[in-house]
């Protein structure tokens, strides 16, 4: 059996280390990576095991301990059968016990060295497998990220909310764009409740609770968002975000989250480490490629995986005037497949006008709706179309 292993570290050379040592075992593979290691850690291994349950996790400790260690504590109850090992500069008892409590199956001592870590693969390879296979119980967070502002990524947002939502999915949009606010003015609504009352009341947060506060909309997807004087940003944290998103992903199906554009905001770095798809939304205008290729390399550098990673070019044209990129610049420029191409449409911007996503009135959208319904079939990952609607 191939082995495949998730790594945890905020450190990239410990990263590299591991990819480097795996090239030397048959089959072996770095399924995915994460740059923190947070409570939030297992929202993205539950994920990620859908893909490669026969996975293991690699943890280093070295930078909290105890923080890590909480964070395995969270994985290993969402995932028991998972093997974890966990890595640090030092090996001594209490460490190791610290360790094993937690749940972790092997410790590996850094600076990693070679034939270390061979043994530890191979008592992974010999240690009984897990039976794969199972969906994880946990919700799927999307995250819509655009390159600038006036891209489509409220739109686009908005849209999948409502896609979902039809397709009978329980599903949730949060706005992190505490600048724009946006999703309630395209959805029409004058919510009530905003994520600072999410805050003050995290720690009785229950559906009911949570569905008091946020806002539902015809569609069926519930709606929360910022509050509307953005001076109070401050008031919503990270620690908070963290925790709401255990929340959400526990107990709705679909988290979909206007991610803005600023991922200097440590809410939206958090929301985008916990997305298994980050939507990056740009155009064919030249400003906005460019503005891209920033937006690859800072995530790159981030740690964030290409896998994660998912380029939508918005109001696509196929014949684009001399002034914009076609599809295989944009390819090129950022050498990254196009995920997908959303038509221009007057339809789009007729719904914003009316207060209305386009999806709710199929008809008055027309092909931007077939395009758009397609788009959200390929990155909700399976043919939602088999669903009622
Ligand atoms: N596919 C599209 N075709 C034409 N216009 C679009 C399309 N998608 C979005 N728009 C328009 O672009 C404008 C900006 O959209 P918005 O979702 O607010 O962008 P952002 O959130 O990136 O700032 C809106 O007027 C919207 O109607
Ligand atoms: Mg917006």
């Amino acid at each position: 059996m191939p082995i495949s292993l998730l790594v945890a570290s905020s450190d990239e050379h410990f990263r590299e280390t591991i990819r480097d040592s795996l090239v030397n075992v048959a089959g072996g593979k770095v399924a995915s990576e994460y740059p923190e290691v947070s409570s939030n850690l297992y929202i993205r291994v539950l994920q990620d095991l859908e893909r490669y349950p026969e996975a293991a996790l690699i943890v280093d400790l070295s930078e909290d301990p105890e923080g890590a260690l909480k964070a395995v504590e969270k994985v290993k109850q969402a995932a028991p059968d998972l093997y974890v090992i966990a890595s640090n500069y030092h090996a001594d008892g209490e460490t190791v016990i610290a360790g094993v409590r937690a749940g972790c199956s092997d410790f590996l001592v850094q600076p990693v060295k070679r034939l270390e870590f061979r043994e530890a693969i191979a008592r992974l390879e010999r240690a009984p497998r897990r039976s794969s296979g199972s969906e994880s119980r946990l919700g799927k967070l999307y995250a819509f990220l655009g390159v600038k502002g006036g891209v489509g990524t409220t739109t686009l947002a908005v849209n999948f909310a409502g896609v979902l939502a039809q397709r009978k999915q329980r599903t949730v949009l949060v706005d992190l764009d505490f600048t724009g606010n946006d999703c309630a003015m395209q959805t029409g609504c004058a919510p009530q409740h905003t994520l600072i009352e999410v805050g003050e009341n995290l720690s009785r947060m229950e559906p009911a609770l949570f569905e008091g506060l946020a806002v539902r909309d015809p569609l069926g997807f519930l709606l929360m968002g910022p509050p509307d004087q953005m001076e109070r940003r401050a008031a919503f944290t990270e620690p908070m975000f963290r925790e709401f998103a255990g929340f959400l992903v526990e107990k709705y199906e679909s988290v979909v989250v206007d991610a803005g554009r600023w991922i200097g905001d440590d809410v939206v770095l958090a929301a985008l480490q916990s997305s298994s798809s980050i939507f990056l939304v740009i155009t064919q205008q030249f400003p906005a490629v460019r503005n891209a290729q920033r937006y690859i390399a800072a995530l790159m550098r981030m740690g964030f995986n290409q896998d994660q990673l998912k380029i939508v070019v918005n109001a696509y044209q196929k014949k684009p005037a001399a002034s914009l990129a076609t599809l295989d610049q944009i390819r090129q420029t950022l050498n990254q497949p196009v995920f997908y191409g959303i038509p221009a449409s007057p339809a789009a911007l007729a719904a914003v006008n009316r207060g209305r996503p386009f999806v709710a009135d199929r008809a008055a959208a027309g092909d931007l709706d077939r395009a758009f319904r397609a788009f959200a079939d390929k990155a909700a990952g399976k043919p939602l179309a088999a669903k009622q609607e």
